[in-house]
């Protein structure tokens, strides 16, 4: 089975959480592209969603499902995003798609956050995809400082511009043995945005998509 397919059936996996009547919260990335290609069919059930970036909102506009800003609602009941890697406690990392900083406060607003991908996002420790890390464009290189004083090395994801007007730093050579513990330290370097570690809110399931059908760990 390939990779898509195995996103795909994490992402249909996810229609059984929804709760009709309900503003519903929607990440980014191409795991949730499936999921939204897969709510078409049951958009009359959502009044309206949350979006986690530019991308999203076009997609979901483009089914019919209206989007609206986090300031209108007083808390999304369920939340669904992609992951780029996920560990057994459900800690993760996100911002492959430079989305983060959204994809935390949405999550953050919501109740339950269902996290949907394919089984090779679960890993034992977490850290072989670089971690990334949202950054105030006039500290990126004292970011980067900081970084590296901790022992990792992070590699300015040039070109890229967040929906926040922000740059990323990806930080490499990570093994993150405690979550909490690093988002904490890196949250309280100036200049950081937000770390795509979500680990004081990480998800609530998680959703593996694979060949033999859909594991999920909650
Ligand atoms: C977006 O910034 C990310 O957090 C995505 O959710 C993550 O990169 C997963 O993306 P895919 O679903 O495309 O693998």
């Amino acid at each position: 089975m390939s990779q898509d397919s195995a996103k795909r059936l994490a992402a249909e996996s996810a229609l059984q959480y929804l709760v009709p009547g309900e503003v519903l919260g929607v990440g980014t990335g191409s795991t949730v592209n499936f999921f939204i290609d897969a709510l078409a069919p049951r958009k009359s059930e959502i009044p309206a969603a949350i979006s986690s970036s530019l991308a999203s909102t076009e997609r979901l506009k483009a089914i019919g499902i209206p989007v609206v800003d986090l300031n209108e609602v007083d808390g999304i009941s369920i939340y669904v995003d992609g992951a780029d890697e996920a560990d057994a406690g459900l800690n993760l990392i996100k911002g492959g798609g430079a989305a983060l900083t959204r994809e935390k406060i949405v999550a953050a607003a919501s109740q339950r956050f269902i996290c949907i991908a394919d089984r090779s996002k679960r890993v034992d420790v977490l850290g072989a995809f670089p971690l990334p890390v949202e950054v105030i464009p006039m500290a990126r290189r004292l970011v980067a400082r900081k970084l590296a004083a901790i022992g990792s090395r992070p590699v300015w994801r040039e070109g890229v511009v967040t929906d926040n007007g922000n740059h990323i730093l990806d930080v490499h050579g990570l093994q993150i043995s405690d979550p909490p513990a690093l988002e904490s330290t890196i949250n309280q370097i100036a200049g950081v945005v937000t770390v795509g570690l979500f680990a004081h809110r990480g998800a609530d399931v998680l959703l593996l998509g694979h060949a033999d059908g859909v594991d999920r760990i909650e």
